[in-house]
């Protein structure tokens, strides 16, 4: 990336590419267990309220700073003002801090396709399969060096396009299995409830820390806050409509996290009957629910194999875009070259990696808050440096650059029918919103006012 900066061969090209990074264990993973946690159907409502909103002008600000500039984050910043380009460099810990563990959990995805190829889909949906398999010493740390390993690799050797050719037609078939998997758990005996559960809100489950979840994951699965669309941005051509373009991904993006939803959320009642234990599993949801619905598909091994290995290549594009990131910004920075560069961050970022992978077994003691060294690093990059990024980069244009720096930028191609509301987020309600968010969240959690 630092040698040359290549455009992409038009407007699909440029969607695709973007999707390929917003789309991947956030939207899979992720979303669903935030859903089922905070109450279901008010978060889902929350979500989308942001994501048309927040997300949308956020989306549009970060490809028009990237295109306008031609830069990447971390100089995109200084460039449109110098004693701004500490933005950047803020926005680019975030996928330093996301890769190590998206990662871990990218090898649990590994493991679960070995385990459905191999037939071992019965013992699956045992209920501590999971528990035990993540509490191990040593098989988690393998499989997570398996798939860093290979990220790494594809870093390293440039074949990217490769991988991208792969998963543009692995993302539809994504998209249908889930749909597939959606359906038949909906007919589940007590699914219907989990359905409800999700779709209806319940406007007594709402609390700050709903919002504040949605907004991490807005940003967290729209691949916001950290200087991605920035450089993706600056590979777009002129010609290309920018509001169009957001659109598309966001309607993609929030599409598959709602499907995944409705195929995880309403499977968790059928087995359960939606008790707050089984509500609340937090990062473990996914691979406790599913084998447990495939187990009792016909066909389920095989189903069940397809959609791991789908998941697999979904946090791959992800994962290979948060790497490139970080070894373009390590390496514009410290200038040693790519292939130098990618060994010492996959180094790096195995290193930052294990805590989370050993802090279910060995290291389960030392939890922080309550937390376990995984729900840790997410909360950090997700809870408190993203917004801290996105309110900081919505008062830079908002009140430095001005809104019209970009605006003007994305009105090359014709009018920008969403201008209104991109002025009005960015200057006015993204940052009051985002303060008192943060503001009350730290008050929550220090326990002086309960919200
Ligand atoms: N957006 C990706 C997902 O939903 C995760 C990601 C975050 C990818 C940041 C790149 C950068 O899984």
């Amino acid at each position: 990336m630092s040698e040359k900066r290549s455009s992409f061969t038009g407007k699909i090209g440029f969607v695709l590419a973007a999707a390929g990074s917003a789309v991947g264990l956030g939207n899979i993973w992720r979303f669903p267990y935030l859903a089922a946690k905070y109450g279901g159907g008010i978060f889902l409502l929350v979500y989308i309220a942001l994501a048309v909103t927040f997300g949308f002008a956020l989306m549009c600000a970060e490809i028009a700073i990237g295109r306008k500039t031609g830069l990447s984050a971390v100089k995109a910043f200084g460039a449109l003002n110098k004693k701004y380009s500490f933005i950047g460099w803020l926005a680019s810990l975030v996928p330093m801090i996301i890769l190590p563990y998206y990662s871990v959990i990218g090898g649990w995805v590994a493991k679960y396709i070995a385990v459905f190829v191999s037939g071992g889909a019965k013992a699956a949906a045992g209920d501590e399969y999971f528990t035990d398999f993540i509490s191990r010493p040593f098989e988690p740390i393998g499989w997570f060096l398996l798939f860093i390993g290979f990220t790494a690799l594809i870093v390293l050797f440039g074949v990217e396009k490769g991988i991208e050719k792969v998963s543009k037609w692995m993302m539809p078939l994504l998209v249908v299995l889930t749909l597939i998997i959606a359906i038949y758990g909906m007919f589940m005996p007590g699914a219907m409830d989990g359905v409800i559960y999700y779709i209806k809100p319940d406007f007594s489950k709402f609390s700050v820390t709903t919002v504040l979840a949605a907004m991490g994951q807005l940003f967290y699965s729209m691949s916001l806050a950290m200087g991605i669309m920035i450089t993706y941005g600056s590979y777009i051509k002129k010609d290309i409509n920018l509001e169009t373009s957001v659109k598309q991904i966001e309607v993609f993006d929030t599409g598959i996290a709602f499907l995944a939803g409705l195929m995880i959320i309403p499977a968790v009642f059928a087995f359960s009957g939606g008790d707050e234990a089984a509500l609340g599993k937090g990062p473990s949801l996914m691979f406790i629910t599913l084998p447990k619905v495939f187990e009792s598909m016909t066909g389920g091994t095989f189903i069940g194999a397809l959609f791991f290995i789908m998941v697999f290549f979904a946090a791959l594009t992800s994962s290979i875009s948060l790497m490139e990131t970080v070894v373009s910004i390590v390496d514009d920075k410290l200038g040693w070259g790519r292939k130098k560069t990618c060994v010492i961050v996959f180094i790096g970022s195995v290193v930052l990696g294990l805590p989370s992978c050993l802090g279910f077994g060995v290291l389960s003691g030392f939890s922080i808050g309550g937390l376990t060294f995984l729900d840790m690093f997410d909360f950090i990059s997700n809870s408190v440096l993203m917004p801290i990024v996105a309110l900081l980069t919505c008062i830079f244009i908002g009140y430095v650059i001005k809104p019209k720096a970009l605006t003007d930028e994305i009105e090359l191609t014709g009018k920008f029918k969403g201008k209104k509301l991109f002025n009005v987020v960015i200057k006015y309600i993204a940052p009051i919103f985002i303060v008192l968010i943060l503001i009350s969240s730290v008050l929550d959690a220090l326990g002086i006012v309960k919200i």
